[in-house]
């Protein structure tokens, strides 16, 4: 079984429930060469090291083949550039999103949030036995949080979900396999999203508000003011960043919590286990399990090997954090696990910019889930799961109530 065929195994549908062993199997070669010329990097160590390289890429413009998307896009967010403008972004977006200009942001949502999670269960506890985690409750809850922050009207979400699903599709787009419209529909729907943001944004200009779009189209701080431009994509990353991933790790988590019924019992008398769960959660069943954009600037020695510069890089999360090399006992789900530097959030100058959120969302949702259901019941495991092999999570989490 060669290298190729493991990683196009790990991409087929048919791995999405259990990727796990194909992972272990990727790791025999931490730094593999595919048939089209890429790397997939698979350890731990490797991981680690590469991403706090400063000749790795995130803008792929650098690689020797750049996809349509990549040589078409207008004003890419800071996700997908590099220092020095990267840094400029993200301090610019960051002075609205935590320390050191707005500490308190997050710890302060803590009441709204419990608000918010309360109000669904609520809504779901009475009205059926019969309930969907994701639709139901992981989906709505950080889309109405992200909504709120950032200053999107929580009613337009059936407008920009299509679009998010067409953009989350395109996210693994392989010109060699694929057919071109479906990187065509993710261009298609950035562009309606970013016009959609645009309209947001315009009444805003000299309307300082409490929201993020308000506050980033009137800040003048030391680094000047974003354009309207770099507002827009940074707003379409947040919104899309700050729900697709978390809806997942509540999803992950209340599915583990069922397989595991002790642990679920023991965090209803031992409710402060939450926060080592949710960090184990991060590494055991991680919502982005491969970041598949990043590219060579020059040469690149890692594991004896050399990645030529303009090599497309796909570096395997969720393999690295359950690398044995790393982690006693990598497979088993163990909340009191002392030294846990997952790579949930990945690592280096790209590490999860709302990390301190999506700790505190799920932290709230698994508790209050754990303490208002009384008897839950899992009706199908494995689940459904999306189609996504890099954003991976249930389609559907059914479970029984009583
Ligand atoms: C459980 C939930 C989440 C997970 C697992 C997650 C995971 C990640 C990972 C792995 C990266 C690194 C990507 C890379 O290196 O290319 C990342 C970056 C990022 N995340 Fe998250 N994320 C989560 C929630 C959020 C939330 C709630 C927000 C915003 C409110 C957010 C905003 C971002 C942004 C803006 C970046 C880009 C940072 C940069 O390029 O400097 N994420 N996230």
């Amino acid at each position: 079984m060669t290298e190729t065929s493991t990683l196009h195994r790990i991409l087929d549908y048919s791995a999405r429930a259990d990727p796990y062993p194909l992972y272990a199997e990727l790791r025999k070669t931490p730094v593999a060469l595919q048939e089209d010329g890429s790397y997939v990097i698979s350890t731990y160590r490797e991981i680690t090291d590469i991403l706090h390289n400063p000749h790795l890429s995130s803008d792929a413009r650098n690689l020797s083949r750049p996809t349509p998307a990549a040589e078409e896009r207008d004003t890419p967010s800071f996700i997908t550039i590099d220092p020095p403008e990267h840094d400029r972004l993200r301090r610019l977006a960051m002075r609205h999103f935590g320390p050191p200009c707005t500490p308190g942001l997050v710890t302060g949502m803590q009441p709204d949030l419990t608000a918010i999670v309360g109000s669904l269960i609520d809504d779901f506890a009475k009205n059926s036995q019969l309930v969907d985690i994701v639709d139901d409750f992981a989906y709505p809850f950080p889309v109405t949080v992200i909504c709120q922050l950032l200053g999107v009207p929580r009613e337009d979400e059936p407008r920009f979900h299509q679009w998010v699903n067409a953009i989350i599709d395109s996210l693994d787009y392989n010109p060699e396999t694929d057919p071109p419209e479906k990187m065509n529909h993710g261009m298609q729907a950035t562009k309606d999203m970013h016009q959609y943001l645009g309209g947001l944004l315009e009444p805003r200009h000299g309307r300082p508000g409490d929201d993020l779009l308000s506050r980033l189209a009137n800040d003048d701080g030391p680094d000047g003011r974003m354009t309207d431009k770099e507002i827009i994509s940074t707003a379409h990353l947040l919104l899309i960043a700050g729900h697709e991933t978390t809806v997942n790790l509540i999803t992950n988590g209340m599915l583990t919590l069922l397989r595991h019924p002790h642990v679920l019992q023991r965090l209803r008398g031992e409710p402060d286990l939450i926060v080592r769960l949710v960090e184990e959660l991060l590494r055991y069943e991680p919502p982005v399990h491969i970041i598949p954009w990043r590219a060579a600037y020059s040469d690149i020695t890692l594991a004896d090997t050399v990645i030529p510069k303009g090599s497309r890089i796909i570096l395997m999360l969720a393999s690295g954090s359950r690398d044995p090399d790393r982690f006693d006992d990598p497979d088993r789900f163990d909340p009191d696990r002392q030294d846990n530097q997952h790579l949930g959030f990945g690592s280096g100058i790209h590490l999860c910019f709302g990390g301190p959120l999506a700790r505190l969302e799920t932290q709230i949702a698994l508790s209050e889930l754990v303490r208002r259901l009384e008897r839950p019941r899992l009706v199908t495991d494995p689940p459904p799961y999306r189609p996504s092999p890099i954003l991976r999570g249930p389609i559907h989490l059914h479970i029984e109530q009583s």
